[in-house]
């Protein structure tokens, strides 16, 4: 059965979680692999609208299996307050959720030392989502994290603990004047987390290759974006995990052979959250109509998310860089009685066409989209069940940001709720998804 990696192949925010919960359906696992509650999948269905930061949006299919892996960062607060939350709504979690020993925690600290560090940046500020998701990869990357596992046997928490606080609260009182952090209170709440977490901690890896073994098929969830990717995305105004598709298998331990398809999910317009380059954005009348009618404020932090045109350069970068064979286009409905729409194809770099996006994008001078303009449409694509139903305005709006991006639609999706769903025709998608 084919397994399919799902990304964002802009800057978060695509509607990967809609596109999650609907192709749940047809998968048995759903698996996430990295980031952590700094993202937020937004799913509607039956007029009720979830949110979920860590738990995959596949919880919300009844017996299907979700995983966090080991190349997620989880903070036990937030994770038990996801479950709990699911729970009173009479969605259940025990024995469907499944925790990787080996991820790594978010622990107080790493709130103190992403606080000072931000603050520290002043104007240069990444705009984080304050999750404590940075230090908690740093501390990976250092050696010096604190896993799951660590925190089910007591004496390792506290040797971690002592340790770690040894460095961090010197690094807080000096370089960032902030207060430092106790150890006993972190040890004791951890062993609460750790007491908790026993009944979902899993060697996942060994989990999804018994699943694969069986025949059942998995779907993997990306969090944030293709440009928020620490390698690919707009360094250093990116997170600070592996967003793309290269993250799945790290991320969960399943070999890169084991991903049968890459499908990128994309807004038809573009939005970014916190600071960084987007070459689209619009700064008038129109950008806050994309707002508005988007209701683009983040999922997570609810701050007003940038908007701007469909970026070409971005998109085919995206399907480079994540092997996309598969785009599903979201949001194309907020696009209704936008004329003309522009499509960005290149950008000029200081007065020279640029196809690429360039490594120095957040230092270039000058970054200015070369756009084309694309008629816009009477009417609304809303309701439509089938693409010969969108005007044909629409669909030649579709077929251009395919023909820029290098990559063909699979779906496009005309609203929020879990139905508001347009299946192209002859895409890949019908061999990915049987
Ligand atoms: P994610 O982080 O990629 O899962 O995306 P978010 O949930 O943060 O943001 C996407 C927003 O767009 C959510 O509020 C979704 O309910 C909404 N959404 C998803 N697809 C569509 C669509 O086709 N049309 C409209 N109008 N809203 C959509
Ligand atoms: P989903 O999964 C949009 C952005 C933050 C900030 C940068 C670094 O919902 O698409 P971090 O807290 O990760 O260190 O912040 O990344 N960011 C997101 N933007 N969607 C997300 O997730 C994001 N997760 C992080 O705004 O600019
Ligand atoms: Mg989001």
């Amino acid at each position: 059965m084919p397994n399919l990696a799902l990304v964002g192949t802009q800057w978060g925010d695509e509607g990967k979680g809609k596109i999650v919960d609907w192709l749940a359906e047809r998968f048995d696992v759903i698996a996430r692999y990295q980031g952590g509650n700094n993202a937020g999948h937004t799913v509607i269905y039956d007029g009720v609208k979830q949110v979920l930061h860590l738990v995959p949006s596949g919880i919300l299919r009844p017996g299907k299996e979700c995983i966090i892996g080991n190349g997620v960062v989880v903070d036990p607060e937030a994770l038990f307050k996801e479950i709990d939350r699911l729970e009173e709504q009479g969605i259940a979690t025990r024995g469907r959720l499944w925790v990787s020993d080996r991820a790594h925690l978010i622990l107080p600290y790493h709130h103190g030392i992403e606080l000072g560090s931000e603050q520290r940046r002043g104007e240069h500020a990444i705009g984080t989502t304050s999750r404590g998701i940075g230090p908690a990869y740093q501390d990976k990357m250092a050696r010096s994290g604190i896993r799951a596992i660590d925190c089910v046997d007591r004496d390792v928490l506290a040797r971690k603990v002592r340790a770690n606080l040894g460095v961090v609260n010197d690094l807080l009182h000096h370089l960032y004047d902030r207060p430092p952090f106790d150890a006993d209170e972190i040890i004791e709440q951890y062993t609460h987390w750790g007491e908790r977490l026993a009944e979902y901690l899993a060697d996942t890896s060994v989990r999804l290759h018994t699943a694969m073994g069986e025949g059942r098929n998995i779907l993997f969830e990306g969090a944030q974006g293709t440009h928020l990717d620490v390698d690919h995305g707009t360094y250093p105004f990116v997170t600070s995990s592996s967003a793309t598709a290269g993250g799945v298998s790290s991320g969960l331990g399943v070999g890169p052979n084991r991903v049968d398809g890459v499908l990128g999910v994309t807004k038809a317009y573009t939005t970014r959250v916190g600071s960084g380059p987007m070459p689209t954005q619009l700064d008038d009348e129109v950008g806050q109509q994309l707002r508005d009618v988007g209701q683009e404020y983040g999922a997570t932090t609810g701050r007003p998310r940038r908007c701007g045109w469909f970026d070409g350069v971005a998109a085919r970068y995206a399907v480079r860089v994540n092997g996309c064979d598969v785009f599903v286009v979201t949001k194309l409905d907020v696009l209704d009685s936008i004329d003309p729409l522009r499509i960005c194809v290149a950008y000029e770099v200081d007065g020279v066409r640029c196809e690429e996006m360039p490594a120095n994008i957040t230092s270039a001078t000058t970054i200015t989209p070369i756009y084309e303009d694309c008629p816009g449409w009477e009417g609304s694509v809303i309701g439509a069940r089938s693409p010969e139903e969108f005007p044909a305005e629409a669909r030649a709006y579709l077929a251009r940001i395919a023909e820029v991006s290098g990559c063909p639609i699979g779906i496009a999706s005309n609203g929020a709720d879990r139905e508001a769903i347009v299946m192209m025709p002859d895409s890949p998608l019908d061999v990915l998804v049987p």
